[in-house]
């Protein structure tokens, strides 16, 4: 028979995301809704191990759902990635009644719910990341708002390159994944797009085409970099010897995970969050939310972390028809 739930623990680990308020408000809606208790765990499993734990009632929640970050604070955790630290975390969960915990994260956050569940406290994921970088979802709590917040920011950097006639390098955040330069790269209107799924390493090709567009009256030369490759500055160096155009590196940095979040970060947080709940209330452990073909879902933990994301490939072509 289904483990009763009665107590629900809520988290954010990993890095920030504009939505997690939306989600962790969603939990706490749900989970009384539905007439359980929640609690509220600070600082990820970092928290957890601290027993850093607090009540949370409906007033906990209020004026968070438009505002960026996590009111239960964020953090990575190595002693959770130790055997130890995750039996602690788990009789921690037990000693404060918690039966159900949602985590809201990445794929390094879901591996430590998956340890968890493990030792017998039931769990779901709720996907939230601006990396965009979980296989088994089309869609991440915060990466709608940061690709949005890249985007505006990129339009200025462009107006002063296009003033300057310079080349632009543009770093963008995503660890080893390349959706929001990509996403950046069409939305923006770049002329070069590395992400580091597709990129060759061939600057030269890069540096021919920089040369090419000069000459045929271009005035400015715009290259979304991902994170993921790096090395902007000394990139820019290399392509201002190589071809004579004035060339700045611009890294965007943290800016792109604060903010507001977007009406979808908004919306999908809050669908997840309180599916996370009915999750839970139904008795299911070990499972993780994702959005894909249109549907809210849920998907085991353990095959949600070995599936392959792979790279949009048409996106890629078609991102590279438009520089044509
Ligand atoms: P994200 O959740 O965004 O992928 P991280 O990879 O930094 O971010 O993971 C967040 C936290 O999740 C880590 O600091 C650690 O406490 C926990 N974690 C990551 N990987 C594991 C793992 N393999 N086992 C247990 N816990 C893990
Ligand atoms: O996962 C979100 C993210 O912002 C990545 O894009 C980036 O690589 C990483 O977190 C940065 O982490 P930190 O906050 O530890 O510098």
């Amino acid at each position: 028979m289904a483990k009763e739930i009665n107590t629900i623990g809520v988290l954010t680990s990993g890095g920030d995301a504009p939505g997690m308020n939306a989600a962790i408000r969603a939990v706490v809606r749900k989970a009384r809704a539905n007439g359980k208790k929640v609690k509220g765990i600070r600082r990820g499993y970092q928290g957890l191990l601290e027993e850093d734990i607090i009540d949370m009632g409906r007033e906990s929640v209020s004026d968070i759902l438009d505002k960026g970050g996590t009111i239960l604070f964020t953090a990575r955790c190595s002693e959770f990635r130790t055997e130890e630290g995750q039996r602690k975390g788990a009789e921690i969960c037990k000693k404060h009644g918690i039966d159900g915990l949602v985590v809201i994260g990445g794929d390094g956050s879901f591996a430590g719910a998956q340890k968890l569940a493990a030792f017998g406290v039931n769990t779901v994921g709720v996907p939230g990341t601006i990396d965009l970088d979980i296989a088994c979802t089309e869609y991440t709590i915060g990466f709608d708002t940061a690709v949005n917040t890249a985007m505006q920011a990129i339009d200025k950097v462009r107006d002063t390159s296009t003033s300057h006639e310079r080349c632009s390098i543009i770093e963008v955040m995503g660890r080893n994944a390349g959706y929001i330069a990509l996403w950046c790269g069409i939305a923006n209107g770049a002329e070069s797009i590395l992400i580091p799924e597709q990129y060759d390493y061939d600057e030269q090709k890069i540096i021919n085409d920089i040369v090419a567009n000069r000459k045929s009256g271009k005035k400015h030369y715009i290259i979304i970099n991902a994170e993921g490759i790096g090395h902007s500055t000394s990139m820019a160096r290399r392509i201002e010897a190589a071809t004579g155009m004035e060339t700045r590196a611009t890294i965007l940095g943290y800016m792109q995970r604060g903010g507001n979040p977007t009406c979808r970060d908004r919306v999908y947080a809050t669908m997840m969050g309180g599916l996370a709940v009915d999750l839970l209330c139904q008795g299911k452990s070990n499972r993780v939310v994702g959005y894909k073909n249109g549907e809210f879902k849920d998907f085991d933990i353990d095959e949600a972390l070995g599936m392959n994301k792979g790279v949009p490939t048409y996106m890629v072509q078609v991102s590279s028809d438009m520089a044509k």
